[in-house]
């Protein structure tokens, strides 16, 4: 059986003499060059991803919208160059990752600082190296943010996180957006406007906005098409209440990727088109002017231009049961199975012209019996030193990565006009590094 290029997940994936290539790359060549696990990003994707969103937000939004690339999806130097070359901003949410963008010149004016809990240090060293905005999530954290900025002399620019109450279909823990949240600051109970208020009041701050996020890993358009409707009515209401008329209304993230062959692929110039169309009327509808808007996509700028190599390892047939291949790697390098059973598409990289009839579970090499990558799949049947790809592991892999049994992270290999390393590989003496001796 010869697989078809159209028969494989995405267009960036194909087959050359039996091997799966990637961004036109040979994947079992670069295993043999830089060695597994390995994890390959395609560049020119993820700048296809970040021009596409800068685009049809500008074009369809108007000028002054753009993307926030979400960096907890992947961060590292390299997508902050990538990110700043192409023109969008980023959306950071500790001081690794903003201290990480600053690192490699990130225009901080188009950062925006998330999270639930920044403490006083963190929101001092985010002033001090400039960042554009905070995305303030509660009444503490704004009074923290006043304060601080107040002993700087400086006015702080910030959006409030609100919840706008709406459960997209996704799993429950990728869901943000609803009342019972650890995220934002309730429209429903009346909190948000009285935050609103606050803020307006509160010195040394600048308020520009508001900011939601319903989840991630959505197809329907239908739950961003109703947490606009809220978030603009609220405008429009606060507008009513307060006369402040907010120019900024950021819509987060969210937009789903395809894992395996029965997801669909979203067409996201479309699907913004459409939301766009439907903040035009809806404002149109409230009597407001159309804020500024702004969205933060992460897993649909880079999980599939992610593809994780490994080597197998050890193939294990338990009589009346099932076939476990385990392989270098596993819930270090890429923890999604075994926190939400997340599905994977899962090649035997250099036998792509061999029949895949043998069903097996694909079980990383941790001492945790959770430690497995995928289930129910089938391979043509794989023998000890066999290649493996995971397909579409570019986000939320490497950036939930650990080093649980001390085992090292795998290198980052970006590929564009040539191969580059773009994070090294691990060693065990990095992962030593942090360690003082006892005696
Ligand atoms: N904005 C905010 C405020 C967010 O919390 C997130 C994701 C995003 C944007 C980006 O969403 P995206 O476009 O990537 O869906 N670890 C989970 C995903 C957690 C998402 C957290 N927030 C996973 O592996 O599926």
């Amino acid at each position: 059986m010869r697989l078809l290029n159209e028969e494989l997940l995405h267009s960036n994936l194909g087959v050359r003499d039996g091997h799966l290539t990637f961004a036109g790359y040979d994947t079992v060549e670069l295993c043999e060059k830089y060695g597994t696990p390995l994890m390959l990003l395609d560049e020119g994707r993820i700048r296809h991803r970040m021009r596409l969103y800068r685009d049809a937000m500008a074009e369809y939004f108007g000028e002054g919208s753009y993307p926030l690339y979400a960096s907890k999806a992947l961060s590292f130097r390299g997508m902050y160059t990538l990110a700043a070359q192409e023109g969008i901003g980023t959306d950071i949410v500790s001081v690794g990752e903003l201290y990480i963008a600053h690192g490699a010149g990130f225009p901080l004016e188009k950062a925006f600082f998330h999270g639930n809990c920044k403490t006083d240090a963190d929101i001092a060293y985010a002033m001090d190296v400039g960042i554009g905005y905070f995305v303030v999530d509660t009444q503490d954290e704004l009074s923290a943010i006043s304060r601080i900025s107040g002993e700087k002399g400086i006015t702080q620019k910030i959006l409030l996180r609100l919840s706008p109450g709406i459960d997209p279909h996704t799993h429950k823990a990728i869901s943000t957006g609803s009342v019972d949240s650890k995220f934002g600051t309730a429209i429903e109970t009346g909190q948000a406007l009285a935050l609103t208020r606050t803020a307006l009041a509160t010195p040394a701050v600048s308020l520009e906005g508001f900011h939601c996020h319903i989840g991630s890993q959505i197809f329907e358009l239908q739950p961003f098409c109703d947490a606009a409707s809220v978030m603009l009515s609220f405008v429009g209401e606060v507008a009513r209440e307060t006369g402040f008329c907010a120019p900024v209304l950021n819509l987060g993230g969210g937009f789903g990727v395809r894992y395996t062959a029965d997801q669909p692929e979203m067409d996201y110039r479309e699907n913004i088109r459409l939301l766009a169309d439907f903040v035009a009327v809806t404002c149109t509808r409230l009597g407001i002017p159309q804020p500024r808007i702004l969205m933060e996509p992460g897993r649909s700028i880079v999980a599939d231009s992610g593809m994780t190599l490994y080597r197998v390892g050890s193939i294990k047939e338990i009589t009346g049961y099932k076939n476990y291949v385990a392989v270098d790697g596993g819930m270090t390098d890429n923890p999604r199975y075994a926190l939400y059973e997340a599905p994977y598409t899962v090649y035997l990289a250099n036998r792509m012209d061999e029949a895949a009839d043998y069903p097996c579970t694909l079980a990383g090499r941790c001492c945790e019996s959770g430690d497995i990558l995928q289930e129910n799949i089938t391979l043509p049947r794989p023998r000890r030193g066999d290649t493996v790809a995971v397909a579409v592991t570019g986000a939320y892999n490497y950036s939930m990565a650990s080093n649980y049994n001390r085992v090292p992270r795998p290198p980052i290999v970006l590929l564009g006009d040539v191969d580059r390393l773009a994070v090294r590989r691990e060693t065990p003496a990095d992962v030593a590094a942090l360690d003082e001796p006892i005696d």
